[in-house]
């Protein structure tokens, strides 16, 4: 992820530095920004010369005015990277996390107050540099000026921004997207369908009109009588367990991880699994070229 959020930074024209303790990331991290980039037609040129790598995390961060951290999902690390940070930054730098699930506030905990104030999340999807979404995501600390500051930066480098005025689990995407998971699942489990039909269920139909009539518009579309009177019905019948489908853990058990294992939910050649991400991006890409209906409206 944080080759790609450099990324964006550095297509809008800002000196972007990546930093990872890893060299050998570091050393592929350009070349996977060029690939990005022509994958779409473009001249790297252009965006390449506003990034640098630096192995050394204070030097990277001590001039930054934004520091956003995509490092791998473990609270003990981020508390201990932005302990690092804090120190080694401007004292007005904003500090942000890219984390997935993990409340903003817990990563925050081993900062001081001042800290605190300047702590945002910043929660990006993958691949960063196509999808649009940032959930922007203050706490209790969070001041006003480096909420609003963050979610400026955002969209003047091109990036639909959102803001998230409570640091819920799972922001607000998540949140939506497993919700959906819970419920697909559930139906497999339970015999009403196989896990293909889901997938053709949903790329057939509320799926397709999804880019244009999100489902607070689609409610408001249909009418908010009728959308009161289909949750009276299927309310009492969907899903609302609090641990993950039993379904998951016997795949586990069995080794059918997902695509990487040839065998998930549903069955997997390589040839397949290449063929999805090649397709995704594509799509991705085309989604993203400016047209009158855009999704970010
Ligand atoms: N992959 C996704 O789809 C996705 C989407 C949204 C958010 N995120 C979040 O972004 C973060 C990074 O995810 P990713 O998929 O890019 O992970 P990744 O494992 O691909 O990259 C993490 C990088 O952090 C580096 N690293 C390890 N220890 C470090 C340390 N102490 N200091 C600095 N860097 C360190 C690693 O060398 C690695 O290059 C996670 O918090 C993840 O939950 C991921």
């Amino acid at each position: 992820m944080g080759h790609g959020i450099g990324q964006v930074f550095a297509r809008a024209g800002h000196s972007v530095v990546l930093t990872d303790p890893n060299e050998a990331v570091l050393n592929v991290a350009l070349e996977k920004v060029a690939s990005n980039i022509r994958f779409e037609g473009s001249d790297p040129e252009r965006v390449i010369c506003n990034m640098s790598t630096c192995v050394d995390l204070q030097r990277a961060v001590r001039s930054a005015d934004l520091v956003i951290e995509a490092a791998p999902e473990k609270l003990e690390l981020k508390q201990h990277l932005f302990a690092q940070v804090a120190a080694a930054a401007p004292t007005h730098a904003v500090l942000a996390s890219n984390t997935s699930v993990i409340p903003i506030t817990r990563i925050g905990e081993r900062l001081d107050e001042q800290a605190r104030r300047r702590l945002v999340g910043t929660h990006w999807w993958n691949p960063p540099h196509l999808i649009p979404l940032v959930e922007v995501v203050r706490t209790v600390h969070t001041s006003e000026e480096v909420f609003e500051q963050t979610f400026a930066w955002l969209q003047a480098a091109g990036k639909c921004p959102v803001r998230v005025q409570q640091d819920v689990t799972g922001f607000i995407g998540n949140r939506l997207q497993h919700a959906l998971w819970r419920e697909a699942i559930a139906l497999i489990a339970d015999g009403v369908c196989d896990a293909e039909s889901i997938d053709l269920v949903v790329k057939n139909s509320f799926g397709m009109r999804m880019p244009v009539l999100g489902p607070m518009e689609n409610a408001d579309l249909v009418g908010l009588e009728l959308t009161q009177d289909v949750h009276r019905v299927m309310f009492p019948d969907l899903k609302c367990d609090k641990n993950p489908s039993p379904l998951l853990g016997q795949l586990i058990a069995q080794g059918h991880t997902g695509m990487k294992a040839g065998q998930g939910l549903r069955s997997w050649s390589l040839a397949q699994a290449q063929e999805v991400h090649t397709r995704l991006a594509a799509h991705l890409i085309r989604m993203t070229q400016p047209s009158p209906d855009s999704p970010k409206s």
